[in-house]
């Protein structure tokens, strides 16, 4: 006779000839994990049916834009514990955070100084800094890639019109490792929530708001690819990030300045707004 108890062992049991180890291995827990989760919480069969209701909304509504399987991750906090056990960062290096649903691979090339925003989009923001190893040493041609929402809350791909990219570029450290370019300062946003997730976070009474940030995503040659994001110090949602990618490490201060001292000195247009902030890749 099957019992809850045996009818897991032999749920496990049915991965046994699985060749490939690491899938078995992932299979065999993931069927214990849920067959302990069911009992645990005593699942119904209505509950059981809108979950798996919920799970195949999430997947018709996405698409090569829309990621709500993703999203669903995120606000779950798997898509953060992942890069936490993957990224660990030795000796000082740049801390991860999760990359999101919103980057794209088209973003433009921009040089030093240009920005990625075009005009309208936020207030102005000056983003300088440099590129180096654990042991200091500037890391030349490194290639950065820099993505972000505009002060609606929105990020290029979520304009039905969209015709090109917007809010990001893609720009090369100097020889000496800097980098220089302008865009907008980063205003808090809710992430997408017309779709399932929404109606998960509002049925959760958890509210859907990421604090400012600049996402970016940086690779050179003989070290470890970095994604990651600097968050904005102050924002009112740092504590309470929805998808749980906020770390002490990332976040910075982006000033205001009004002088013209100031603006000659970073030859800019007052008013505007700093982010200075260097970047440190861990060896391949
Ligand atoms: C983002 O920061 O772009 C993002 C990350 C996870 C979910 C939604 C948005
Ligand atoms: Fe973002």
């Amino acid at each position: 006779m099957q019992t809850v108890r045996s009818l897991t062992d032999d749920a496990v049991a049915r991965f046994a000839d699985c060749s490939d180890p690491r899938l078995r291995r992932i299979m065999e827990s993931l069927v214990r994990h849920l067959h302990d989760f069911a009992r645990e919480v005593e699942l119904t069969p209505d509950e059981w049916m809108a979950g798996i209701k919920f799970l195949t909304a999430a997947g018709h509504k996405s698409d090569a834009l829309r990621q709500e399987v993703i999203l669903l991750s995120d606000t779950l906090g798997l898509s953060s514990m992942v890069d936490a056990i993957n990224n660990a960062t030795p000796g000082g290096a740049t801390e991860s955070s999760v990359l999101g649903p919103f980057f794209t691979d088209d973003a433009p090339d921009i040089a030093h100084d240009q920005s990625i925003a075009s005009p309208g989009k936020g207030k102005p923001l000056l983003v300088c800094g440099t590129v180096r190893d654990t042991h200091g040493k500037p890391i030349g041609d490194a290639v950065i890639d820099v993505w972000e929402n505009d002060e609606s809350g929105l990020y290029d791909t979520q304009y039905a019109d969209r015709s090109e990219p917007d809010c990001r570029g893609r720009l090369r450290t100097a020889a000496d490792g800097s980098f220089r370019f302008k865009a907008v300062l980063p205003t808090s946003y809710s992430i997408p929530a017309d779709g399932p997730v929404g109606i998960m976070m509002s049925l959760s009474a958890r509210h859907t708001y990421r604090p400012g940030h600049l996402h970016f995503k940086i690779a050179a040659r003989g070290y470890r690819p970095l994604t990651t994001a600097i968050f904005v110090k102050g924002d009112p949602y740092l504590e309470t990030d929805a998808v749980f990618g906020v770390k002490p490490s990332l976040i910075s201060e982006f000033p205001r300045h009004e002088s013209a001292e100031d603006a000659k000195r970073y030859t800019m247009t007052a008013p505007f707004h700093t982010l200075e902030r260097d970047f440190v890749l861990a060896p391949a």
